[in-house]
């Protein structure tokens, strides 16, 4: 009798009575019959618990409110009210807690444990945009790939990245995130790393999300979670690019962004969510709010209470509820009121359970929580090596007028400047797992580098950029033994990220200081700028003739500098943002429109007064996209095309020849741009269309080509069509997106 009744509980556990054959767990049977099955079990409570998604560890947003603390969190996990973890890391950990869903839950639902791998787990790589910096697709395939080994081995299943909101403004701390500026880029970018984290959705890799969806970057004047408000054409044409890539490249998963569109938040935007990528893209995975952004529709005064941002999120096509407790508090009435329909709740929980059977959770819910294997997977010589290439493909050699770099042999090198030294800073807010004392700085990186050599270091400005007691005089005395000075300015690295935007991303003035005190003993000086988004380096980039923009390169930061200063590496990367003169120039990017009233900076005269131009600044950007000096010198010339008129079916070839002249090898990233001269709407002066980096021995000529079908001239109306106008168009190609030759193509 004991027995009995013993199996009878049990099958009460398991959501099972006499007689019934539970498809969902027939590893055997097809997704959707399993899915649908599971769902016919599931009760209402269960079928909403599903959809919620709750913070486990770190806090990488604001506090919630009702947050129901440890307990309740395991509380809500044994009545199957948890989809998803997000912040719980680690093998054991992780094991732990998919053992309390899988072992003590009714039906025992797996949960999806998400995490924010941005640019590495415990091996960092450098931030994306510095990465992107390096136009190198198959760079960052590997690097995301190594970043999912790493986090998957530490019982993640899926990561919050790729980031992919195009954004033009320095002042936001979240452009170190994406790639840029250029959505061309960004796109090509975007699918490499969705590959390089998904493969084919094993237990070594890890779900993609497309992130922030969409438009995030556009935020007012640079500042965190402000307004956007663009148009649909410039949302079509230069934001929504990079999204449509990651789901075409295959990404799983979706994140909402904080923000608005068209006066709507995109977490519950019909338009964004429901036609443009469920609709014209076809999106079938499952879309994930931004930390809390579901329960902020109330903030932003477009839901009244809880109860109807629940539903509008529902109903605008969005899935699970990171962190806002909006679903979990209200969906289950709303259902019961008939204010929603149950089918919709079914679809998104559908979305959710989808993932974790594809995964192959329901048949080993502990495929990804191996602890011998996740000791095996982190820090290896393999991944670190990756990091440091990857570091020093990254960095932008911006000034090198007196040919001061490479440093062969140089016998001692004073260093100065706090970030030098700290192995903080090398990170980012982002910086995944990575632990600082795995990082190796400038200081030490220049140490390994020349063993033979005498090393100082003379601190000079401390983390917030003030200048010490007694600097100038330090730098005086310690540089009279030095036949060199490296010094390191910029920002420390938990400035660049989310909520870290800044009104005036300069140099310090201590900063500033320290530099000319440095300059005063004559000595030659190389400095190096570290900071997560593009600073303003005008004062810099006139007083300073070597200067080397190191962006925040991660675990392996120092390696890569010594590699680059030493010559071991020959730098290569082009900035994928702009450099703006000043604050005010800001939005200052490449692929502007011409204006009704153009204006070429160098023409300013009497007859150049009513037009588009500041009066006291530049039109131009101090460095334009796409620009960065190697140690080589590449020289263009005989650029081509191989017919001068295609018609809409065709493509050209488009040649350029690429000397290097120098005497030592190199990469050069060799960029094609394209004008559409008239157009209706118009197109702006410059749209980046294809790069190619190629490795030229020193004192060889390559010839360059790319092909480039009809179908790259197109553009998007506001409503996402694509338009292929005929007409005249310029081809350019170049080193950066100012110096560049050009051809006339006619489109038929
Ligand atoms: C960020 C997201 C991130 C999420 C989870 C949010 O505050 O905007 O990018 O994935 O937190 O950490």
């Amino acid at each position: 009798m004991k027995k009995i009744l013993l199996m009878v509980s049990a099958m009460a556990v398991s959501g099972l009575g006499f007689g019934q054959k539970a498809i969902y767990k027939d590893a055997g049977a097809p997704v959707q019959q399993r899915v649908r099955d599971l769902i016919s079990r599931m009760t209402l409570d269960e079928k909403v618990g599903q959809l919620n998604q709750v913070n486990g560890g770190v806090l990488t947003g604001p506090a919630v409110a009702n947050d129901p603390g440890q307990q309740g969190k395991v509380k809500l996990l044994k009545e199957g009210k948890v989809g998803s973890f997000l912040n719980v890391v680690g093998a054991a950990q992780t094991k732990e807690v998919q053992r309390i869903a899988v072992e003590e839950s009714r039906l025992g639902i797996p949960v999806l444990f998400g995490f924010d791998i941005i640019h590495g787990a415990k091996t960092i790589f450098p931030i994306p945009l510095a990465e992107a910096s390096a136009w190198d697709t198959e760079g960052a395939f590997k690097a995301a790939e190594i970043a999912a080994k790493e986090a998957s081995s530490m019982g993640l299943h899926w990561t919050f990245a790729p980031m992919m909101d195009v954004s033009r403004d320095p002042r936001w701390g979240r452009v170190m995130e994406g790639s840029g500026e250029d959505p061309y880029l960004q796109a090509q970018l975007a699918a490499a790393r969705v590959k390089g984290f998904q493969g084919n959705f094993d237990e070594n890799h890890v779900l993609a999300t497309i992130k922030h969806f969409a438009i995030y970057g556009a935020s007012e004047a640079g500042r965190e979670y402000n307004t956007v408000d663009v148009s649909r054409y410039a949302a079509w044409n230069y934001y929504l690019p990079p999204y449509k890539a990651a789901v075409e490249a295959g990404a799983a998963t979706v994140m909402n962004s904080f923000n608005l569109f068209e006066g709507e938040p995109a977490s519950g935007n019909n338009y964004l969510v429901n036609e443009v990528l469920r609709g014209k893209w076809g999106f079938k995975g499952m879309i994930v709010s931004d930390w809390a952004s579901f329960g902020e529709m109330m903030a932003h005064g477009y839901a009244a209470n809880e109860t109807e941002a629940a539903i509008m999120a529902l109903k605008a096509g969005s899935d699970m509820d990171m962190e806002s407790g909006v679903m979990r508090n209200t969906l289950a009435q709303s259902v019961k009121d008939g204010k929603v329909p149950e089918s919709l709740l079914d679809a998104a929980v559908a979305r959710v359970l989808e993932l974790k059977f594809k995964l192959g959770l329901f048949d080993n819910p502990y495929k990804y929580h191996d602890e011998a294997k996740e000791k095996a997977s982190l820090l290896t010589a393999e991944n670190l090596a990756a990091a440091r290439k990857a570091a020093a493909n990254s960095m932008t050699l911006l000034k090198n007028t007196d040919n001061l770099l490479p440093l062969k042999s140089p016998k001692s090198i004073l260093v100065l400047g706090h970030l030098a030294e700290s192995q903080n800073d090398v990170l980012d807010f982002w910086k995944g797992l990575g632990d600082h004392k795995n990082t190796v700085t400038v200081l030490e990186g220049l140490k390994a580098k020349y063993p033979g050599a005498t090393i100082t270091f003379v601190k000079g400005v401390n983390r917030d950029g003030k200048l010490e007691a007694g600097a100038e005089a330090q730098i005086k005395a310690a540089a009279k033994k030095a036949d060199v000075i490296v010094a390191t300015i910029g920002l420390y690295g938990d400035l660049a990220g989310e909520a870290r935007s800044l009104g005036n991303p300069e140099p310090s003035k201590g900063q500033m200081d320290m530099l000319a005190a440095a300059k005063l003993t004559n000595k030659p000086l190389v400095v190096l700028v570290q900071a997560g988004r593009p600073m303003i380096i005008t004062e810099l980039m006139a007083k300073y003739n070597t200067i080397l923009y190191t962006w925040i390169g991660g675990t392996q930061h120092g390696n890569a500098v010594a590699d680059i200063l030493s010559g071991d590496v020959n730098p290569s990367s082009k900035t994928a943002m702009s450099f703006p003169v000043s604050v005010g120039q800001i939005p200052v990017y490449y692929n502007h429109y011409n204006s009704g009233r153009p204006h070429k900076d160098g023409n300013e005269g009497p007859g150049d007064f009513w037009v588009s131009r500041y009066r006291d600044t530049p039109n131009e950007p101090l460095i334009p996209f796409g620009y960065g000096l190697t140690y080589s010198k590449f020289e263009y010339s005989d650029l081509s095309i191989s017919k001068p008129e295609i018609n809409q079916n065709e493509s050209v070839t488009v040649s350029v020849k690429v000397k290097n002249s120098s005497n030592v090898d190199g990469t050069e990233i060799v960029q094609l741009y394209i004008r559409d001269l008239v157009a209706q709407p118009v197109r702006p002066v410059k749209e980046l269309k294809d790069f190619k980096r190629v490795a030229i021995k020193a004192g060889e000529t390559a010839t360059v080509t790319f092909e480039l079908p009809a179908t790259k001239l197109s553009f998007y109306d506001a409503d996402g069509n694509t338009l292929l106008q005929k007409g005249d168009f310029k081809i350019m190609v170049g080193p950066n997106s100012r110096d560049l030759n050009e051809v006339k193509l006619v489109l038929k």
